[in-house]
């Protein structure tokens, strides 16, 4: 840990989609910040090492492989980190995968794909986590996108779940605030991740990989320092929704 009274000493904070990209970065940065880090995805062998790591620089780290996409997995999850360290103070629901295509030639299962882990898993989730962030005082940092304010052609299936992410947290902040419970949507534009590895779509893919090659993207820990930003602030103040795109990027 890097400070002797670390800001986020004392929380326990669940972090998904931690085996890579904006999850690793920040379950590092929260647990530098003095947290312990729940860190969840499929892949348990980049889990088990990213715990060590985290376990090496003096953090706290638990690797729970589990599924978003399954509501079983989530269940236990959730559970998991309450048996293991009585409590849950942050959630980050950033687990998610972008499958772009245009609309006439969608691959339905791409869709129901995205829409079961982006927005059923974040809800299902959420309504997991949400007893204990209660009982905590706690805080939802949800991980929508630029793509969630701006609708692109070639993004629809995409677009829609994560346009469906920001409604969802705004209902939800205006459900829970009264318990003291904080929402944040944080909205990232092109960030370099293994986000666009999955894309089916041959022509997609590589206009993804042409932008990346000739602009500056952000870096995963630009998105994990707005994250630690949202959670690390005084319980009086709600970061309702933070939008960062790359310089180079317009839309
Ligand atoms: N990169 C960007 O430009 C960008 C921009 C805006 C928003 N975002 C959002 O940022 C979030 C993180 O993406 P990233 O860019 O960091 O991409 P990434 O490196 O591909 O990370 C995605 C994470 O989600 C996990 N995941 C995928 N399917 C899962 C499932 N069924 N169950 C549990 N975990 C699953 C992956 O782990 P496993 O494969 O090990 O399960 C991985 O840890 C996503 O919600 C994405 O939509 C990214």
């Amino acid at each position: 840990m890097s400070s002797s009274n670390p800001i986020l000493a004392g929380k326990v904070a669940l972090v998904t989609g931690a085996s890579s990209g904006i999850g690793e970065a920040t379950a590092a940065a929260l647990a530098a910040a003095g947290a312990k880090v729940a860190i969840a995805a499929r892949r348990a062998d980049r889990l088990v090492a990213l715990a060590g790591r985290i376990e090496q620089a003096g953090g706290k780290a638990l690797a729970i492989e589990a599924d978003i996409a399954r509501g079983s997995d989530i269940a236990g999850m959730v559970d998991k980190v309450v048996s293991e360290w009585g409590r849950l103070d942050i959630l980050v629901n950033n687990a998610g995968v972008m499958l772009l295509a245009p609309t006439a030639e969608a691959d339905l299962d791409d869709w129901r794909r995205m829409i079961e882990l982006n927005l059923i898993g974040l809800i299902g989730t959420t309504k997991a986590a949400l007893p204990h962030l209660k009982a905590s005082r706690g805080h939802i940092v949800n991980v929508s996108s630029v793509a969630g304010r701006v609708a692109n052609p070639g993004a629809s299936g995409y677009a829609a779940t994560k346009f469906g992410v920001v409604a969802f947290s705004e209902s939800l902040r205006r459900e829970v605030y009264a318990d003291k419970v904080r929402v944040t949507v944080i909205e990232p534009g092109l960030v370099r991740t293994e986000l666009g590895d999955h894309i089916t779509n041959a022509e997609y893919k590589a206009g993804l990989d042409h932008r990346l090659a000739t602009m500056e993207a952000l870096t995963a820990e630009d998105i994990a320092n707005a994250i630690l930003y949202a959670v690390s602030q005084p319980p009086r103040v709600n970061v309702n929704e933070i939008l960062i795109r790359p310089t180079d990027q317009e839309r």
